[in-house]
């Protein structure tokens, strides 16, 4: 399966501190925020990534993560000109698709739980149709949500309803198999002037092929599109760091348990930032596998 992470956008909720520099960068905790992004689409197994950005932010990505190989990852990048919508990134990256199955992740899109790889290889590896992760949230109009039916099955999907159905907001995390191309091609742009990808997810229920899997109260995923999530973001990531002495998204450990690379090379990665706590976690961490 192939993964993508779309990290392009405005972030104008968050002006002026984006004028100058991609949210998708800025730190939560001590780490950059795509670090989170790009865990996530690890722990799928996945290991063939396309980035999607600005053409403006696109060194900056590169600068940080490379060609992935340090990770034991394939890492390709694209630009997105303008924000017109999130289904734009299956046509961007048709050719990296290249006709097989794909998971999407969004740039700005915290998830952590437990049990997050199992759920993972549970629903999206070998994904058919489209699944989709639902979470409950306080204030569901600012997403798409989905409704469902006694048994749990997806009936309707909504993009920022006025009056929500539901308190279930569709995240930023998706699965599809190959036909999401065609289906993204085919879109018309809404009055917004997006290709939303909810209209993506739509065609997808119409034909009876739309998954949705509840994260449930045990699990968080947040999200850091202003000022105020983006500092809840990080005092959540550093409760849990310091209270149980373990990180979240720390992509070496990842890539290191997932068995992208030898625990050599991965205190070698640590080394290199060796006077941050964070390298010191790397290194220690590499020494308990060795
Ligand atoms: P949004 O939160 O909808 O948009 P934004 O990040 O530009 O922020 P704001 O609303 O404050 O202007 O986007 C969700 C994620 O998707 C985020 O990581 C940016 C990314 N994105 C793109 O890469 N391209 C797009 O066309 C859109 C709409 C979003």
């Amino acid at each position: 399966m192939k993964g993508i992470i779309l990290a392009g956008g405005t972030g104008s909720r968050l002006f002026p501190t984006t004028l100058a520099v991609s949210k998708q960068l800025f730190p939560i905790g001590d780490k950059p925020m795509i670090y989170y992004p790009l865990s996530t689409l690890m722990l799928a197994g996945i290991t063939d990534i396309l980035v999607i950005t600005t053409p403006g932010d696109l060194p900056q990505y590169r600068r940080l993560l490379g060609d992935g190989s340090q990770l034991g990852l394939n890492l390709t990048y694209a630009v997105q000109p303008e924000p017109k919508g999130l289904a734009e990134a299956f046509i961007i990256g048709a050719d990296h698709i290249a006709g097989g199955p794909v998971a999407l992740v969004l740039g700005d899109n915290i998830f952590h739980g437990q049990r997050f790889y199992d759920l993972l290889q549970q629903h999206l590896t070998g994904v058919r149709g489209c699944v989709l992760f639902g979470y409950p949230v306080t204030d569901p109009g600012r997403y798409g949500v989905g409704e469902t039916d006694d048994e749990g099955r997806l009936v309707a999907l909504e993009e920022k309803p006025k009056h929500p159905r539901s308190n279930r907001a569709i995240t930023g995390l998706y699965g599809y198999d190959s036909d999401v191309v065609d289906i993204a091609k085919n879109l018309r742009p809404s009055a917004r002037g997006e290709l939303e990808i909810t209209d993506v997810n739509r065609t997808y229920l119409r034909s009876g092929r739309a998954e949705l899997v509840d994260l449930g109260r045990g699990f968080a995923w947040l999200d850091t599109g202003t000022p105020e999530s983006l500092l809840q973001a990080s005092l959540y990531v550093r409760t849990l760091e310091e209270r149980q002495g373990v990180r979240i998204a720390c992509v070496e450990e990842v890539a290191l348990r997932m068995g992208f690379i030898d625990a050599e090379s991965c205190y070698e990665l640590g080394r290199r930032l060796g006077s941050s706590d964070y390298g010191r976690y790397v290194m220690d961490i590499a020494k308990e596998f060795s």
